[in-house]
């Protein structure tokens, strides 16, 4: 979509946002604020977006109603639109910031298996905003991101494989992203043993990637981002059911947020070092797949019994977290990933847990997340969920001892912790948040809905 910073509107199509004390020039709207309606004059159109009461207004709503007026406009298959930056309470700049980004990310419509291709916006004209060029540019650069890591998650497990994730890795590299792949063959040679474990039963080979950003120089610290790739998650051995089999190609979201966050980066250049690590592999039942019982050495040392095939992504995590730690020594760590469905008992769809080994970084985690409207909430880590993981005949076991699934989303990242060791670290579990079974909700579309993304650039500074 093109983007033009405009004195006057040359587009028919405008959109309007309303405060529900302004209604009186416009009788008939409530301008509630997940309202949109239509209005003509002459042979101008209104889209009317509701912002709500000015005193409950927040910069989330205007990210909210951009999207869902956008959705309108390309409904009534308008080409051209503009818009109008509101005069509403706080910073005009954070309030256009957020208004942009809603727009382009309403506009997303995931359309490679529509026969009828739904209509979309190509031009957007941008009438009293309080934003640079740049920084038009830049917000328009991380949406791009959050499109790019949708589509890879909406797309067919079968068309996005671990090679397919590397590809796109391999893709990115440029003067200011190294990227690395290691293949099935190095993946055993090197010791990720519970990574290859995990890929053994699938006719796709697992890979692991590693992209470099290095925007603070060599001397700078390094931050590690890593992402859960499981391209499709039928459990393994320890199968689904039918209806939890049916979106799992969306457990390599993880690693979609991250190639996402680190596409943006090269583009972005902030000053920071960044290392993006992605666990790439499917999770397959077949006569080689891995089986329940059996123990494997992780690349770290530690030894894992295998409780259950379905706890998959711990293990992928936690080689590829040693293998970070090992090789590139980062100063923090951040992972995401689709880890558990007890985090969408606790938390639902709208907001991501966290567990963290430390505050400052948690603190920060979740002030970036309010910034951008992807809600963190942060659960507790004590010993007796470390102690829940030990195993009888190994180091470790992948499910704890709990009964049933208790302590689910906490005993996960108690896992995940055993390989972190002391370093600083945030585990983001996004089952619930990176893709949406029920409707659109404003920003937020059906389907894949590439969380993480605006938090980690938010976070790292990057917009
Ligand atoms: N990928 C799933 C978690 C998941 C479930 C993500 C639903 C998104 C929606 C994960 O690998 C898994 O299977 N977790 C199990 C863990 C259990 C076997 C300890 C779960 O949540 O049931
Ligand atoms: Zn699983
Ligand atoms: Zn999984």
């Amino acid at each position: 979509m093109k983007i033009v910073p405009v004195k006057k509107a040359t587009a028919d199509s405008h959109i309007v946002f309303v405060f529900d004390e302004k209604k009186k020039d416009w009788p008939d709207f409530e301008a509630a604020d997940d309202e949109v309606a239509i209005c003509y004059d002459g042979d101008k159109t209104f889209i009317l977006a509701g912002l709500g009461k000015k005193g409950d207004f927040s910069s989330h709503i205007l990210r909210s109603q951009a999207a869902r007026a956008m959705k309108k406009a390309a409904k009534l298959k308008r080409k051209k639109i503009c818009i109008f930056g509101p005069d509403a309470p706080g910073e005009a700049k954070v309030n256009h910031a957020a208004c942009l980004e809603g727009a382009l990310l309403g506009a997303y419509s995931f359309d490679r298996h529509k026969s009828e291709k739904p209509e979309s916006v190509k031009e957007l004209q941008l009438t009293d905003f309080a934003l640079s060029s740049t920084e038009v540019k830049n917000i328009q650069t991380v949406c791009d991101a959050v499109c790019f890591a949708r589509d890879l998650v909406n797309d067919n497990a079968h068309s996005i494989t671990p090679e397919r994730l590397a590809r796109e890795a391999l893709d990115m590299a440029d003067d200011s992203l190294k990227v690395k792949v290691l293949d099935e063959k190095m993946l055993k040679k090197e010791g990720l043993s519970l990574m290859a474990a995990v890929g053994q039963g699938s006719v796709y080979p697992p890979r692991l990637m590693v992209m470099e950003y290095s925007g603070a120089g060599p001397k700078a610290k390094k931050i590690a981002l890593i992402g859960k790739g499981v391209t499709f998650d039928s459990g393994g051995l320890n199968l689904k059911s039918n209806e939890g089999m049916l979106t799992m190609r969306l457990d390599m979201a993880g690693a979609a947020a991250v190639l996402g966050i680190m596409k943006a980066l090269a583009v972005l250049k902030p000053a920071v070092n960044v290392v993006g690590v992605v666990g790439a592999v499917q999770n397959a039942m077949d006569a080689k797949a891995y089986f329940p019982g059996d123990v494997y050495r992780s690349y770290a040392g530690k030894t894992v019994e295998i409780i259950n095939t379905d706890a998959e992504g711990r293990l992928v995590l936690a080689d590829a977290v040693a293998y970070c730690r090992k090789n590139y020594s980062p100063e923090r760590i951040v992972d995401f990933a689709t880890l558990t469905g007890a985090c969408i008992i606790a938390l639902g769809e709208t907001v991501a847990g966290v567990i963290s080994n430390n505050d400052n970084l948690y603190d920060e985690i979740f002030a970036a997340g309010e910034a951008v409207a992807e809600r963190v909430w942060r659960l507790p880590l004590y010993p007796e969920h470390k102690k829940a993981m030990k195993s009888d005949i190994a180091d470790l076991r992948n499910l704890a001892k709990f009964k049933r699934g208790y302590a689910g989303t906490i005993t996960g990242g108690a896992f995940i912790a055993e390989f972190v060791e002391d370093t600083p670290w945030a585990h983001i579990d996004i089952a619930g948040t990176a893709f949406n079974e029920s409707s659109a909700r404003g920003e937020v579309p059906k389907f894949a809905t590439g969380f993480g993304v605006r938090l980690a650039l938010k976070w790292l500074g990057a917009y």
